[in-house]
């Protein structure tokens, strides 16, 4: 329903104007505090007047620089419409949080709402009223680089977590939130082989089974924009598919906010070979319902053409016009267009002692343990220790998406562990890709010294994120030299992994007695990393995605449907040939989905399930032997080996994050919900489970007991 403050404008609008609310430009159009004839101006075309008709710029952020351009913006307008501010705040603001997949494997929507609430919070103080996030594209390809800002493999995971990011940045949208921008609708984490802005193509039916749950899940959430994807789907690109923005979103999602293309989408509407020129690109993104236009111009410079013409471009340019200044309104922007931001505030909030608290906590959640032979950790304080590796002193922590980021102000590991480990050296070894004699012989030497050797091995943050699709997601072979040459020194190794993907750790593995994935891990994720080796934070982390033995078996996920030929046990059957397998490798992976250890020793007993209404309620029984407390995951994975449409072999459909005190028992309830419990049949249509339903409790997804329950569906 259009309010009566956007009925009015609308009225009073011009349609240059309105077309102007439709245009977002990039934050060079604006020099210092206002607009100015520059090198874009120039080379896109535009004036000045359509530059002060823009609805909304990205990329500029400071207390100070947003309330001088909206004030010079309100200056120039006829009606006075501010403004919208927008920018991508994936994973923090100045205070870093872990990358999105790491914030995953916390299994903990507590956590990743709380990340999102502090991200809301440090931009909103510096002007920001939107951020293009959460990603919630499904990814299981770890070649592709964005996996990095997404949550995984599992489609309820994900849209648990999707629920959790949009309550966090938007809360009741007060001047300490932001909007949520969902992306990228749709499928944009399925690129063919992995490969960046490649070519999706999924049926319908899995796209709708797997892919669509956590956009839903957000939609549901009142985010308040979703944004087009690069990609193709169903034969057609996402920003002029009318089935996917009017059908499927609009109808039966029934989104009522703001649909922004990603940059250029409608630009590239030509090169995908849908649209012959600008004009046509857009055309077909308005009549698919993309509102804004991200930096292709093709709405500034054509839409007043066809308005010019026809009655039908006249409404659709209205309908978009009105979404864009409800979300205006709905931020309060009419009422205060610089939403109270004022330097004091914004230096108030930024990376304060409570923001960063809050990372470090977050990070400490999300740190997973993937191996600890003979309980290797956690470290005493007194042993000589041997920080080896290049990424063992430096502050590039922080992960791809962290625009506003220092990674010059981040501690690194090293100095984090020099805090607590009074005898801790350090040498690098090797740089991420190269090697040279001297730092290679230096490293060895440190660490003949060492009772322990710490090899902290990774990719720099520029090698995940967009545009870094990989064919080999081994660690570079400069360290993996390196470390076999430690190998050869017979002293344990504990390996410490920086990475924004799941990568190949199988030679890694081989040579440590130890393993810890520390993702991305932010601000103070060096601080949280020393807390997890020393034993001062129990890690529980649970994997979000499966981790290959090598590159070759990917796309591996866990959810995997039933074939015509499975094997009859993880283990590869070398007598039968014509199984669903490979010849040279296992099917299993090295670290299966929800795979993470503890320091303590915790055990899962599924004790009872039974319908209460239309959910199904579990009771599990968690005991832990260990003389110290853990947390850890407990999982409930739906098995159902009979519908009309093909299962996947197991399916996560609850999960619960809990605190086991030492030598205690503790009982938990999950609670399985109705739509948990249904599939989509070959029509497309909604069936439900009846009948005996089979669940598997465990503490990840490859070690389950099973427990099942009669189900009536009335
Ligand atoms: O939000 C991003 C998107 O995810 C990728 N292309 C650019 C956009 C704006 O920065």
């Amino acid at each position: 329903m259009t309010s009566e403050r956007v009925s009015k404008l609308l009225q009073e609008m011009t349609t240059e104007e309105k077309i102007g609310q439709l245009l977002q430009l990039s934050a060079d159009f604006f020099e210092g505090s206002q607009a100015v004839i520059t090198g874009p101006m120039r080379e896109h075309d535009l004036t000045l007047a359509t530059v002060y008709t823009a609805g909304s710029v990205l990329g500029i952020s400071g207390a100070e620089r947003v309330h001088q351009i909206q004030a010079d913006y309100l200056a120039k307008s006829r009606l006075k419409i501010p403004l919208l501010f927008m920018a991508d705040i994936v994973h923090g603001f100045q205070t870093i949080f872990p990358i999105p997949l790491g914030m995953a494997a916390s299994f903990d929507p507590e956590a990743v709402k709380l990340a999102s609430e502090v991200a809301a919070r440090e931009s909103a103080v510096s002007g920001l009223h939107v951020t293009f996030a959460p990603m919630v594209d499904l990814v299981r390809d770890p070649r592709w680089g964005r996996v990095m800002e997404s949550t995984g493999e599992d489609p309820y995971l994900n849209s648990v977590l999707a629920k959790a990011s949009v309550d966090g940045f938007q809360g009741d949208l007060d001047v300490e939130h932001i909007a949520a921008c969902v992306k990228h609708f749709a499928a944009y984490g399925a690129p063919e082989a992995g490969r960046e802005y490649n070519t999706v193509d999924l049926s319908e039916w899995r796209f709708r089974e797997q892919y669509l749950p956590a956009y839903s899940a957000a939609i549901a959430a009142q985010a308040k924009l979703v944004m087009t994807s690069f990609n193709t789907l169903f034969g057609v690109p996402a920003t002029a598919n009318q089935h996917l923005f009017r059908d499927i979103l609009r109808d039966e999602l029934a989104f009522k906010g703001v649909v922004i293309s990603d940059w250029d989408a409608i630009g590239e509407l030509i090169n995908h070979g849908v649209a012959g020129n600008l004009q046509a690109a857009a055309d077909q993104a308005l009549a698919a319902g993309v509102d804004i236009d991200m930096m292709s111009f093709a709405y500034a410079k054509y839409l007043q053409k066809a308005a010019n013409l026809d009655e039908s471009t006249r409404q659709l340019i209205d309908e978009s016009t009105a979404r864009i200044l409800e979300l205006k309104e709905s931020l309060g922007l009419f009422t205060d267009p610089y939403r109270q931001v004022t330097p004091e505030r914004e230096q108030a909030e930024l990376k304060s002692v409570q923001n960063l608290n809050a990372a470090q906590q977050v990070a400490e959640e999300s740190i997973v343990l993937l191996k600890n032979e003979r309980a290797i950790l956690p470290l005493a304080r007194d042993q000589k220790l041997a920080l080896i590796g290049p990424v063992a002193n430096t502050g590039d922590l922080l992960g791809s998406w962290s625009w506003q980021g220092d990674q010059h102000q981040t501690p690194s590991i090293y100095t984090a562990m020099a805090e607590k480990f009074p005898q801790v050296s350090y040498a690098s070894g090797c740089a991420y890709h190269q090697l040279n004699h001297r730092e290679f012989d230096q490293a060895l030497s440190t660490a003949r010294q060492a009772d322990k050797i710490i090899a902290v091995l990774g990719l720099p943050s520029s090698e995940s994120g967009e545009a870094t699709s990989m064919t080999d997601i081994r660690l570079p072979q400069e360290q993996l030299t390196l470390l076999q040459a430690l190998a050869k020194l017979g002293k344990p190794i504990i390996s410490v992994v920086v990475t924004g993907r799941p990568l190949d750790l199988t030679l890694v593995d081989d040579l440590s007695a130890a393993v810890v994935l520390a993702w991305f891990p932010g601000s103070r994720g060096a601080a949280a990393l020393t807390n997890i080796l020393s034993g001062a934070v129990n890690p529980s982390g649970k994997l979000p995605m499966t981790f290959p033995r090598s590159v070759g078996q990917v796309p591996i996920y866990y959810n995997q449907f039933n074939t015509g030929r499975p094997l009859s046990h993880t283990e590869n059957d070398r007598e039968n040939k014509y199984l669903s397998k490979y010849i040279d490798e296992a099917n299993s992976p090295l670290y299966p989905f929800g795979f993470g250890l503890s320091y303590a020793e915790i055990k899962a007993q599924p004790i009872s399930a039974t319908q209460q209404g239309r959910s199904i309620q579990l009771k599990v029984e968690l005991e832990n032997t260990a003389a110290l407390a853990g947390k850890t995951v407990v999982q409930c994975y739906l098995h159902q080996p009979v519908a009309t449409t093909v299962q996947p072999v197991q399916r996560l459909v609850a999960f619960s994050k809990v605190l086991v005190p030492s030598k205690q028992k503790v009982e938990l309830t999950l609670t399985v919900a109705p739509e948990e419990l249904t599939y989509l049949d070959a029509a497309l249509k909604r069936q439900t489970f009846t009948g005996e339903l089979k669940f598997l409790i465990g503490l990840d997804s490859q070690h389950t007991k099973a427990i099942s329950v009669a189900y009536q569906n009335d």
